[in-house]
């Protein structure tokens, strides 16, 4: 009670509630520019008529701002803490480096700030953010913290597309959540008993009689929607989640995994005055995916395995200038050739077996502390991904898209075929070829991650973490590592640095910055094998630290250098 009249007194950031029991879905408003303020904060929000519900937003009680970034640009994001917890933001989907990207080892403590600066080097698609502190991860995403990023770009642009934010290209997030009698969100994701569209229930949305663009993101922690029109009209995929298809996907049914993101374009143009109603279609879900039914009648909620409306849409008058068409060509997605690519084999398993909630990655719970493998950047990586488990997992990868190779040994659906960064792997000794390549960054210490994304599972502990060495030329697998000896350190203009290689004649200096970025590639030649002492000129480094590394045929070396 007391929190209630709180609430009504200081009038909190309260979603419309129309007295027929559908909410017009809120458009979050949006943020862009070279320098972006996030401010994480703990809310009330009126999610069911008079009550208050607690939630987190960013910028307000509940979800966030939309951040819309144009690919080359340069972005700074400052995130400030005022949870009185822990936090870290990761910018899902976003080619960025390991200290950039949010993962569980960036973290904001309660009260600080956290200030990234990166450029935008992604295709225009629908991207978005979220809290990823290990083990919390859950938590934080349920009570609301959760935004979209859109990035543009000038391909995208050329299309005759919808663009018109919030009129005819409109950002829906559907979460399932967990209420409990209180209308409080509870942190049982087994148990989701309720669907939000932008942080309403029965959310209804007016959209004008032409083509449309929804993006749509599966938000939740836990259930797979599989979306599609109550009458089956068809709709058109034009992206997934980090770029456009080839060509648009006509389609009467859409599966979204936690995690994944779809754009369509749905023709309204002879729709005027009608509604629709999307719905999701748990019903025709596969065996083994949350949401549908569940192998040996495990893990049954009340929204599993039935139908049910998400969104209703209210369609109005036409714009001035509408699109009326869909495109019929996209872009050219060119997917990795396998020559010469490492390949991977990353194994799902459950413990016991039949188990339902306790998952692990290669036989292991993931642990901050340890790597599961180095790569180095530029290698073109295919990763083998098999799941002996009785359920469908979603699998993410950090910092870069891939293309999925194969789904089950066959060539996916045409709407898998662009670039993804969440892919479902089939239940009952299913299988994802996924071939990707991290070109942009390299970080000899801080890992990506790669993890299930149904939430719960990945604070569980279905996780693991990778290092992206920094680029080096003609060499193998890295034999020796070691630290690179230089001095003075800290130093300004010319440096020696000390390194033992036995058998090299030459080798490849590296310098990146401390957010990975690969700043210089040096050839070193006419080395003497044995102990070197390399003298190096930076002058004109901007002062701050930096990793140096000289890699040969057999060694790898790698130090910290600071600059005054
Ligand atoms: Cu959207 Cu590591 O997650
Ligand atoms: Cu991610
Ligand atoms: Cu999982």
């Amino acid at each position: 009670m007391k929190l209630l009249l709180k609430f009504l007194v200081c009038g909190f950031a309260a979603m419309a509630v129309s007295a027929y029991g559908q909410t017009p879905v809120p458009i979050p408003p949006t943020l862009s520019g070279n320098t972006i303020d996030l401010t994480v904060q703990n809310g009330m929000t009126e999610i069911y008529p008079g009550i208050a519900t607690h939630t987190i937003g960013y910028n307000g009680s509940f979800l966030g701002p939309t951040i819309v970034l144009d690919a080359g640009q340069q972005v700074t994001l400052n995130v400030h803490n005022q949870l009185g917890d822990t936090t870290t933001v990761h910018w899902h989907g976003l080619n960025v480096s390991p200290a950039n990207d949010g993962s569980p080892h960036v973290i904001i403590k309660a009260g600080e700030t956290w200030s990234p600066t990166f450029p935008i080097l992604d295709k225009a698609a629908t991207y978005w953010y979220h809290p990823h502190p290990h083990g919390k991860t859950m938590q934080q995403v349920l009570l609301g913290a959760a935004g979209f990023i859109i990035v543009r770009d000038a391909e995208e642009a050329t299309l005759n597309l919808p663009r018109t934010y919030g009129v005819d290209d409109v950002p829906l997030v559907f979460q399932f959540k967990t209420f409990d009698a209180q209308k409080q969100i509870v942190m049982d994701d087994e148990a989701d008993n309720a669907v939000l569209v932008n942080g309403v229930v029965d959310g209804v949305v007016n959209s004008p009689a032409q083509m449309v663009r929804y993006r749509l993101l599966n938000g939740s922690s836990h259930r797979f929607f599989n979306f599609g029109f109550a009458n089956n009209k068809q709709f058109h995929q034009i992206a997934s989640d980090a770029g456009l298809l080839d060509a648009p996907v006509s389609m009467t049914r859409l599966t979204l995994a936690p995690g994944e993101r779809a754009e369509i374009l749905v023709d309204l143009s002879s729709e005027q005055g009608n509604t629709l109603t999307l719905k999701s279609f748990g019903t025709e879900l596969p065996q083994g995916f949350p949401g549908g039914t569940m192998m040996m009648g495990g893990m049954e909620g009340p929204l599993d395995n039935t139908d049910f409306t998400v969104l209703t849409i209210n369609v109005g008058a036409p714009t001035a200038n509408p699109v009326t068409t869909v495109p019929t060509a996209l872009t050219i997605n060119e997917v990795l050739s396998q020559n010469g690519a490492t390949s991977r084999q990353i194994g799902f398993t459950a413990q016991p077996m039949m188990s339902m909630t306790n998952f692990f990655i290669n036989n292991k719970k993931f642990d901050m502390e340890q790597v599961e493998f180095t790569t180095e950047q530029g290698r073109v990586e295919v990763w083998n991904i098999t799941n002996q488990t009785m359920m469908a997992h979603p699998f993410h990868i950090h910092g870069n898209h891939f293309y999925v190779l194969q789904v089950n040994g066959a060539t996916p659906p045409p709407n898998q075929r662009g670039r993804k960064d969440v892919v479902t792997v089939p239940p009952m000794n299913g299988s994802v070829k996924l071939i990707t390549k991290y070109e942009n960054y390299g970080d000899p210490v801080l890992p990506y991650m790669f993890h299930c994304h149904i939430l719960s599972h990945e604070d569980g502990g279905m996780m693991g973490q990778f290092i992206v060495n920094p680029a080096v030329s003609g060499t193998e697998e890295p034999i020796q590592q070691g630290t690179l000896t230089i001095s003075p350190n800290p130093g300004k203009g010319s440096f020696i640095i000390e390194a033992d290689l036995p058998q090299a004649a030459e080798a490849v200096l590296t310098l990146h910055s401390f957010d990975g970025r690969l700043l210089e590639t040096r050839k070193l030649e006419g080395l003497t094998p044995g102990v070197q002492q390399i003298p190096v000129d930076f002058t004109g480094l901007a002062a701050g630290w930096y990793w140096l590394t000289v890699r040969s045929r057999e060694r790898v070396f790698s130090g910290k250098v600071v600059v005054e």
